[in-house]
């Protein structure tokens, strides 16, 4: 593995954009200041122009996952190369608890799934059932870096939806660890209520999936988990927020975590009228403008504090027109797409862009134990850094996609997609694809003693 020293770049960090050198070396980076002297038998980059991001590290993801007896279109490999494409060094996926299935199988059988990964990965592990012999692996777990655990106010019929006092149960537990809580915060009571109208109606209609998860049904289950974060000290995070409503009911509380995804930020809910509207159906929602405008303002001033993509796509015959909008597959993709097209909207909008790197690297990063290894381009972190040349902007970019499914819902958005992206000092893009073998690795959380 060669040293390599870019020189000139404008590193982005949280506070700002500094014109600073980066020397690699082992895979590590070595130094980052001003004006680094050249070392001997190294490979000098100039990258005059150009942004250099910590790699992007996406927290939400879904790699061919079962959802109404199909699975999500991209598995981890195809998901992975697409991820890259798009500036993503490092996923954070699920485990999925199969019936019968313990903590610990649940998180071998998903490390399986990891196998061929082209970037590092992490794993959530999912608490879709409780019991004390599930509650008891929690310790094991921890030891092995998995840190963070899911639960779904939801997806009852699924047979995943914890009820409030089972995740009141799983957060004092989860707290003397020192674990983070991560909720998928939908009230399932209220959005059987409402969606007891539209089975009556018969409607089959695509717009109505909107209405039949309301805002309220958000707000109900974010409101019940800042509850539960502040009973039992649990350091709580909200997967996906969607609403204006849902953010005031959290209204900055300590200790409660919001992440937001690309398709809450820029798509609302008139994408239900165009031909391809149901391939747009997601939990929860899209919503309104007004709630763009609340997401985008959340972000700026930091009572959002991550973007994850919850990155879920399916091919479009995967959902047919002819079926109902009950049993059309939940989830939208987007990892390769998400920086690309966010970075364009912070450079036309002269937007900080050390928000976008905090919200995409760094502080998904420290949530979920990952830094300083990740989420910085400090001395003695993991090289992996994302390029890009800010005038490079493209309105016209799909059929540079490389992901495993057949459509996307951000084809309208303009796009900069990185030059570079190095993964522990081994370039894996130069403008196109140039890795053809997975090199990724499981990197454990470590959050230390709370
Ligand atoms: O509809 C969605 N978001 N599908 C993926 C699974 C989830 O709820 O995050
Ligand atoms: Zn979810
Ligand atoms: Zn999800």
């Amino acid at each position: 593995m060669t040293s390599v020293l870019f020189k000139n770049g404008k590193v982005v960090k949280p506070d700002g954009v500094y014109r600073e050198d980066l020397l690699v070396s082992g895979g590590k980076v070595e130094a980052l200041g001003v004006h680094l002297p050249v070392p001997k038998e190294v490979e000098v980059r100039d990258c005059s122009g150009r942004l250099i991001f910590p790699g992007i590290i996406d927290p939400h993801t879904h790699m061919g996952i079962p959802i109404k007896k199909i699975r999500s279109a991209d598995n981890f490999e195809s998901g992975s190369r697409a991820a890259v494409h798009g500036g993503v060094t490092t996923i954070i996926d699920f485990t999925i608890l199969a019936e019968g299935q313990g903590l610990q199988e649940s998180v071998n059988a998903r490390r399986d799934d990891a196998k061929r990964c082209f970037t590092d990965y992490s794993l959530h592990a999912n608490l879709t059932r409780i019991s004390k012999e599930l509650l008891d692996e929690i310790p094991q777990l921890v030891q092995q870096g998995i840190v963070s655990f899911k639960v779904f106010t939801t997806y009852r019929e699924a047979g995943m939806m914890l009820n409030y006092n089972e995740i009141l149960q799983a957060a004092e537990i989860l707290a003397a660890h020192n674990c983070t809580l991560m909720v998928h915060a939908e009230d399932d009571d209220f959005i059987q209520s409402v969606s007891q109208v539209f089975n009556r109606s018969k409607t089959r209609s695509v717009t109505a999936h909107g209405f039949s998860r309301p805002v309220m049904a958000e707000v109900k289950a974010v409101t019940e988990m800042c509850r539960i974060a502040e009973k039992t000290g649990c350091r709580v995070y909200i997967v996906h927020l969607s609403s204006e409503q849902g953010l005031m009911a959290v209204n900055g509380k300590a200790g409660v975590f919001l992440e937001t995804c690309p398709q809450y930020l820029l798509l609302e809910n008139n994408v239900f009228q165009r031909p391809d509207g149901r391939m747009f159906v997601t939990s929860p929602p899209l919503r309104r403008t007004q709630d763009n405008h609340a997401l985008w303002q959340g972000l700026l001033s930091g009572t959002i504090h991550t973007i994850g993509t919850d990155h879920c796509p399916f091919n479009l015959s995967d959902k047919p027109e002819q079926i109902p909008f009950q049993e059309i597959p939940n989830g939208m993709g987007g990892i390769e797409t998400a920086f690309p097209v966010l970075l364009a909207q912070f450079i036309r909008q002269n937007l900080p862009l050390g928000i976008l790197s905090a919200a995409m690297s760094e502080t998904p990063a420290r949530l979920f134990g990952l830094y300083p290894r990740k989420g910085n381009l400090g001395p003695g972190a993991d090289a992996d850094l994302v390029i890009v040349n800010p005038e490079s902007l493209r309105m016209r970019w799909t059929d540079t996609l490389v992901s495993a499914t057949d459509w996307n819902g951000f084809l309208e958005f303009p796009a900069l997609f990185p030059d570079e992206v190095w993964l522990r000092g081994e370039c894996l893009v130069s403008e196109t694809i140039i890795s053809n073998e997975p090199s990724g690795m499981f990197i454990p959380g470590r959050m230390g003693k709370s």
